[in-house]
């Protein structure tokens, strides 16, 4: 942790930050949510396609990414056969004249499958070949509105900013905190597990959270805001050591970017990536997936931006960690014992600079450890989830891994620039309530175990 960057930092970009308009906070914090878009961008020359009446308007539209970013987009909203005669996703960089003829450039169409214990479809439609740094239009068939997004840049040459959070539910803190998120215009939205809270029982509670992210999540002008999810206990029937078929309703959106397993990584270009965890809901924590996120980190060892994403944290900051065995008694596990068994030391070794974790309810900032140890050079554990969910978590002065704790519901905002990482949290008003900064991790400084 460099106080002196952190200074600096909120000196700078973050006094202009912490203005009303850039984090959305105060006189409008009650405004509703930014509205889908119902006419053409005012770029756009001629007279609207899209109209507010668009027949068709899916109410739980939203993007997601099976791969790179940069280049692909995937489309998904969950509905009925035939509600809309033309399925097909039409793409544009533009919405000119050939556009408006009904010719677009691009289209895809989508696979269609069960949307489980109901009538329901899901559609998905995979844009690929995408050029970066873009920005696309597109409709679905000849009668929804024209909805915007923007692919990711090929390079991290101007400021990379997401936002991440976890256990979010359906309340209205839990929307409240979406019009905020979304006002901070983040490239993407990291959900780091229990979405919903539908139990892997609860389509009406699935549904609901769906409908909320895609009513809520709009950035300025109009662009929609993609999510990339990580599996947490509560979209699972059982919660943990289940099979892929007790998370029905995650898997049936989601199955696009984990196919096999409950974790993956994806990659930004060469610049971020997200290694995606399964804390042993559908996916033991050790074993498999433990080589997995050794070979995973081994082989982004010099990359600039490794995030790992977990649901249940390694540094709890509410529930207990068990305890170490002392004096003839056999130690106790606790919460995140599985991760500091098989998965910190990866962190320790390969440089991941920081690991986003949920699961506690709380606003977190540990200080950067390795091996569970204050170090400079360590690694920063930042959650604790509390997208809509709230407990009372432990202070830093009982727990001596923690540097900030407090109860509020909150999301964090991440800013990439450059060598630097701030990693800015904010309550469900939008004010800035911690900056946490953390540079790459120094190759060689730090000894961990072998
Ligand atoms: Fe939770
Ligand atoms: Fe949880």
């Amino acid at each position: 942790m460099s106080y002196p960057s952190r200074r600096a930092f909120l000196a700078s970009s973050l006094a202009a930050l912490a203005g009303a308009r850039a984090l959305g906070a105060d006189a409008d914090s009650k405004a509703g949510p930014a509205t889908k878009p119902s006419t053409l961008p005012s770029t756009q020359p001629t007279a609207p396609l899209a109209v507010e009446d668009a027949a068709f308007q899916p109410s739980t539209l939203f993007l997601t990414w099976q791969r790179d970013p940069t280049t692909t987009m995937t489309v998904q909203w969950i509905g009925v056969t035939g509600e809309t005669a033309d399925t097909r996703v039409y793409c544009s960089t533009a919405v000119g004249v050939s556009e408006r003829l009904g010719l677009w450039p691009m289209t895809a169409t989508p696979k269609i499958k069960p949307y489980p214990m109901t009538d329901f479809k899901v559609f998905r439609a995979e844009l690929t070949g995408l050029q970066p740094d873009t920005t696309y239009y597109f409709r679905i068939g000849k009668s929804s509105p024209i909805y915007n997004f923007r692919t990711m840049p090929a390079r991290a040459t101007n400021t990379i900013s997401f936002i991440s959070g976890g256990d979010c539910g359906v309340n209205s803190h839990a929307i409240a905190n979406n019009i905020q998120a979304a006002r901070q215009d983040p490239m993407f939205a990291v959900v780091g597990g229990d979405l919903g809270y539908d139990n892997g029982k609860s389509v009406d509670i699935s549904l609901a959270f769906i409908r909320n992210y895609s009513k809520h999540m709009i950035a300025p002008g109009g662009r929609l805001i993609p999510m990339i999810p990580c599996i947490g206990n509560h979209e699972v029937d059982g919660g943990y050591g289940k099979k892929r078929e007790k998370a029905p309703f995650y898997y049936a959106l989601f199955d696009g970017l984990f196919p096999d397993t409950g974790y993956n990584t994806l990659d930004f270009g060469d610049y971020l990536s997200l290694v995606l965890l399964d804390t042993g809901h559908t996916s033991e924590i050790g074993g498999e997936q433990a080589s997995w996120l050794e070979n995973q980190l081994k082989a982004r060892v010099d990359h600039p931006n490794v995030f790992a994403v977990n649901h249940v944290p390694a540094y709890p900051s509410y529930r207990k960690m068990g305890t170490t065995a002392e004096k003839g008694a056999p130690a106790k596990a606790g919460t995140g014992s599985g991760n500091r068994q098989h998965w910190c030391p990866l962190f320790d070794k390969y440089r991941v600079p920081v690991v986003l974790e949920h699961h506690d309810h709380t606003f977190k900032r540990t200080k950067p450890l390795i091996d569970g140890m204050a170090n400079d050079n360590g690694v920063l554990y930042l959650g604790d989830g509390s997208w809509g969910r709230l407990r009372n978590p432990n202070t830093p002065d009982k727990l001596t891994h923690l540097a900030v704790t407090s109860r509020d519901y909150h999301l964090s905002l991440h800013r990439i620039q450059g060598q630097e990482r701030f990693h800015i949290a904010l309550d469900e008003n939008g004010r800035v309530m911690d900056v946490g900064h953390s540079g790459q991790r120094t190759k060689g400084l730090v000894q961990v175990k072998e």
